[in-house]
């Protein structure tokens, strides 16, 4: 696996990588089997990887955890080798926003209810940096996880939108044995909140039931809010039901809905999203 920082530096190695389809996958770090999961699909998809490593100043808000954002490169590097990476890019932040960097994407519609609300300028940060790695990359295919469901539809439309010729795949959320979502930021935890957040997944997969068993999707929500404030989660920023395109609240359940979540637990903020496939819903 060859690493490189510079702009410079990665196109030259992606010179190197020949005429074969290429795969992105982008990251923070702080890998996990979630990421892993996108290097196997990608693996499946293009005949080599390029993987990201950038903590993206441009996402995080005042207040956030840019600071304290867990870093482990050469742990990082070792794993993305080991699934079969072909070239790492490690850029740093002039790599990318060089000395008048002044360009910002932003994406209107999808991004600014749920994490758009909670989070002003995030997906803006987000939608900036992709396609800053995409179009410095230019891949076949990139691939993003479902655990971050509106990012997943913020990139899409932004690619769609902007004609960049690349296929986005969204990949299904790795989870841990007791269902919590793998997410860099469970590492922020104590033991107590560890066991708590168990109650983020419990309370979507509560939520699809009562709405697959008939009962009125504002009744299921504020159920499913209920069992998370009992289990200790000390603000709710949104639980809903919303179509998995628009990402505009339903209140009648339909085809392609998606159940979405964004909680606060001890000071650490955690989204889940769960698919509500069309057969659980009632006629
Ligand atoms: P990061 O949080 O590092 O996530 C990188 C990719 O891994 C994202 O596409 C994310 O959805 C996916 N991912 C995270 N946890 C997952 C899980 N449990 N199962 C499956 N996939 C998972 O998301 C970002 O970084 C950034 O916003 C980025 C897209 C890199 C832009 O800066």
């Amino acid at each position: 696996m060859q690493i490189v920082r510079t702009s410079e530096e990665l196109a030259l190695a992606r010179a190197g990588l020949g005429n074969g389809a290429i795969a992105l996958v982008p990251t923070m770090g702080a890998l996990h089997a979630g990421h892993l999961a996108l290097m196997e699909e990608a693996k499946r998809r293009a005949d080599r990887v390029v993987a990201t490593i950038f903590v993206n100043p441009l996402q995080f808000g005042a207040g956030e955890d840019l600071g304290r954002y867990p870093r482990q490169e050469e742990q990082d590097a070792r794993m993305l080798e080991e699934a079969g990476c072909a070239l790492l890019w490690l850029p740093r932040v002039e790599d990318i926003y060089p000395d008048g960097f002044a360009t910002r994407v932003s994406v209107s519609g999808v991004s600014e209810r749920w994490e758009g609300e909670v989070r002003p300028g995030h997906f803006d940060g987000v939608a900036t940096v992709v396609a800053r790695l995409l179009l410095t990359v230019r891949p076949e295919v990139a691939l993003f996880g479902q655990k971050d469901f509106q990012q997943l539809v913020v990139i899409r439309r932004m690619t769609t939108d902007l004609g960049m010729g690349v296929e986005i795949v969204g990949v299904p959320t790795v989870r841990e044995p007791d269902g919590l979502a793998l997410s860099s930021r469970n590492a922020y935890l104590s033991d107590d909140e560890r066991k708590s957040a168990v109650a983020l997944p419990a309370a979507l997969r509560f939520a699809r039931g009562a709405i697959a068993g008939g009962a009125a999707v504002p009744d299921a929500l504020e159920d499913a809010k209920e069992l998370l404030r009992r289990a200790g989660f000390a603000r709710i920023d949104y639980l809903a039901l919303v179509d998995s395109e628009t990402l505009e609240p339903v209140e009648v359940p339909g085809p392609a809905n998606r159940l979405i979540a964004a909680a606060v637990i001890g000071s650490t903020r955690l989204i889940d999203n769960l698919p509500v496939p069309d057969m659980v819903l009632p006629r």
